[in-house]
């Protein structure tokens, strides 16, 4: 199957986006947009977990239904951002497993740098979502991606808030098989390295640490 780039379409997720944006909404309400935002974005990005046929008795009969197909599936936050999108995830799929990448990016060079790493044991049985709200110069997904890739999963995906144009073009030509789903791509990065119009800062906005 061709790997997917979609900047997702929804009416919700554009409400959603437009509060989230707003440089006056509050922490706590900002936690909890974004992971809606990822709940919603999650439930796009498994369309195509495989699925088998199953019976079941119900109160009146046999059903055939279908169920996933066994697959596992791991959630890997970039650290700090990340995090924010984990609780929407983990809504849809409670039984996933979670990984953690923890990486800055330094406000000069725009360069990330690694601090920690800790993946599922059984990562290379899994499909992996890497989260992360915002995609600026690409270079802490691209990395984060890198890492996990060393551990052989099954897939990898990842999923944004924001998207500039610069990072999402890198994603691309540096990973051409991971599927990206953004819930925007916005117009361009600004001299800092800020995403615009962006949403500013992702981690001092969930974790209020302005
Ligand atoms: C932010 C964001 C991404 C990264 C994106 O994290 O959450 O991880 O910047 O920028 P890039 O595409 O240019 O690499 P930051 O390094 O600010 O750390 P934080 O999540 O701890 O705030
Ligand atoms: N990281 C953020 O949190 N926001 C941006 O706009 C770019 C990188």
């Amino acid at each position: 199957m061709p790997r997917k780039v979609m900047i997702m379409d929804h009416p919700l997720i554009a409400h959603k986006l437009s509060i989230l944006r707003n440089k006056n909404t509050p922490s706590n309400q900002f936690r909890t947009l974004i992971n809606e935002i990822s709940e919603l974005m999650i439930f796009e990005a498994t369309r195509d977990l495989e699925t088998e046929e199953v019976e079941v008795e119900t109160p009146c009969g046999i059903a055939k239904c279908r169920q996933l197909a066994g697959k596992k599936l791991a959630f890997v936050p970039i650290l700090r951002a990340g995090i924010g999108m984990l609780d929407g995830a983990l809504t849809l799929v409670p039984a996933a497993r979670v990984g953690h990448i923890g990486l800055y990016r330094d406000e000069k060079t725009l360069e990330p740098h690694e601090y920690y790493c800790k993946l599922p044991h059984d990562i290379e049985e899994r499909e992996v979502f890497v989260v992360d709200p915002m995609l600026a110069t690409g270079g802490s997904a691209c990395d984060a991606i890198k890492l996990i890739k060393q551990r052989k999963p099954k897939k990898i995906s990842f999923l944004c808030t924001v998207a500039a144009p610069s990072g999402l073009e890198r994603l691309k030509e540096e990973h051409p098989d991971v599927d990206i789903y953004c819930a925007a791509l916005d117009e361009r990065l600004n001299e800092n390295g800020y995403i615009v119009p962006g949403l500013g800062d992702a981690g001092d906005r969930i974790f209020g640490t302005l």
